[in-house]
C-alpha cells in the first residue's frame, strides 16, 4: 500500500529500507524522499518503521 502519495513510496520499500539500514525519520527523508512534501504521511511512516525495527 502506499504510504506517501507525494512521492509514491509504499510501506514495502520503507521494510526494505530498514532492512538496509535506516533507523529514523531522517533516513527515510533522505533515501526515500517520505515526507518531504505535504507531510500528511509522516505520522503513518513513523508508525510502521517504529513497528518494522520491532519486528526486526
Ligand atoms: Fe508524503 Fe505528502 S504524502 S509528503
Amino acid at each position: 500500500m502506499y504510504v506517501c502519495l507525494c512521492k509514491g513510496i509504499t510501506d514495502h520499500q520503507i521494510r526494505r529500507a530498514v532492512a538496509e539500514g535506516a533507523d529514523s525519520m531522517r533516513d527515510l527523508r533522505r533515501e526515500l524522499g517520505v515526507c518531504t512534501d505535504c507531510g500528511k504521511c509522516g505520522v503513518c511512516a513513523n508508525r510502521l518503521l517504529r513497528d518494522t525495527l520491532n519486528a526486526a
